[in-house]
């Protein structure tokens, strides 16, 4: 029987071959050109005011908080409160930066526990940094306005987001900065890519010359607009990063994006089916979303016990599910914070990741819902 894997990403590859021939077409791969049309596409679909596209989400995080860091004032070992929850990037941009992550704890959504994060204030906090997991929300709104009562900034890590909406507003416009993956598994799949969107004009502008190493102006600038005279001259004021991203890859973006809102449809129709065929089977409990918003779906994960020995039975039976994520500071990297998340640490030995992609079919499903039941009769035989 065919193996049914957690992802497995789809492109509409003759729409893509076409937005890349353009690229070759008019001889401008890198930055500009596409990444423009991309930026306003995401601009007018989120209702973003400003993005920047970049490439990776790993690199849209770091200038986020970068930027953030150097407009506020903030100085080193100044604190970031964060998750242990999540893929490390969101953890290794604060170090990048010297400040400090102080972690808090999760709630029931794995999202961070607003509760948690208010007890982990203090003098040096700065900012918050929220990651939406597998595109829910959690208690995102109670901490939206905690920052704002308390003054600190708020950075969501929306890898998984791209196409949640709250309310009719897309997740992140309300934050000081929100980032974007368009790493290869995610919802808005390219190779590597990834997108900031600060929500003032000025960091906006800012961001494009800290992504291109600090030079204030880009190569397509001077050699499309400025076209008369290949102006060469330029100023470097910071110490930038090769962050920027390029043509090709805003190609397969934009594609996608036309694509998204149907295919996050898609995703929670598959969401349901996993709702109803998963409804009370014994030792699972599918992880909550709260009211009020609509996911991008990015991930359908369940807590389950034995879940080493569950993978094991559900790979013998041809399901490859995954595991979102670790606890943070059970890495040697963080240890410093070891035993300050309980819930966190309960829960990163309990989760499971089903599969999740465009290629699932109702059958799948079905398949996929009883190999847990077999796996699940053979661990747990009292069940
Ligand atoms: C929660 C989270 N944050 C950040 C990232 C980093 O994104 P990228 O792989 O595009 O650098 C990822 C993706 O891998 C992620 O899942």
């Amino acid at each position: 029987m065919e193996p049914i894997h957690l992802f497995r990403p789809q492109y509409r590859t003759e729409e893509a071959l076409a937005e890349i021939r353009e690229c070759l077409d008019e001889g401008w791969t890198g930055a500009g050109f596409k990444t423009l049309q991309f930026e306003e596409a995401w601009r007018r679909y989120a209702g973003f005011p400003h993005a920047h596209f970049v490439n990776s989400g790993t690199a849209a995080l770091h200038l986020a908080l970068k930027l953030l860091k150097e407009r506020g004032g903030w100085s080193e070992e100044d604190e970031v409160i964060t998750t242990p929850f999540t893929f490390v990037s969101t953890n290794h941009v604060i170090l990048y930066e010297r400040l400090k992550p102080v972690f808090a704890d999760i709630d029931d959504y794995l999202c961070l526990d607003p509760v948690s994060v208010e007890s982990r204030i203090t003098e040096r906090t700065r900012a918050v940094c929220f990651v939406g997991i597998g595109g829910n929300i959690g208690g995102y709104r109670q901490i939206r306005d905690l920052c704002r009562a308390r003054g600190l900034a708020l950075i969501l890590d929306a890898a998984h987001m791209a196409g949640t909406w709250i309310g009719s507003e897309h997740a992140g416009v309300d934050a000081d900065a929100t980032a974007f993956s368009f790493h290869s598994v995610k919802n808005l799949p390219t190779a590597d890519a990834g997108l900031v969107c600060f929500a003032r004009e000025d960091l906006d502008r800012e961001v494009r010359q800290w992504s291109w190493l600090g030079i204030d102006k880009d190569t397509y600038t001077r050699s499309v607009e400025e076209a008369a005279t290949y102006r060469w001259r330029y100023e470097v004021r910071h110490l930038g990063f090769k962050y920027h991203g390029n043509s090709v890859m805003a190609a397969l973006a934009l594609v996608g994006l036309r694509y998204l809102e149907e295919d996050n449809q898609r995703r929670r129709e598959i969401a349901n089916w996993y709702d109803e065929l998963l409804r009370n089977m014994p030792a699972l409990t599918p992880v909550p979303q709260p009211d009020g918003f609509r996911s991008s779906r990015h991930l359908y994960q369940v807590m389950v016990d034995r879940r080493d020995e569950m993978i094991l039975g559900l790979n013998r039976r041809g399901i490859f599910p995954g595991m979102h994520y670790a606890e943070n500071t059970s890495y040697a990297m963080y240890g410093y914070a070891e035993g300050t998340c309980p819930r966190a640490q309960q829960a990163a030995d309990r989760i499971l990741s089903l599969p999740m992609h465009l290629g699932l079919t109702r059958c799948g499903v079905e398949r996929i819902a009883q190999a847990l039941k077999e796996t699940m009769s053979e661990l747990l035989p009292h069940y």
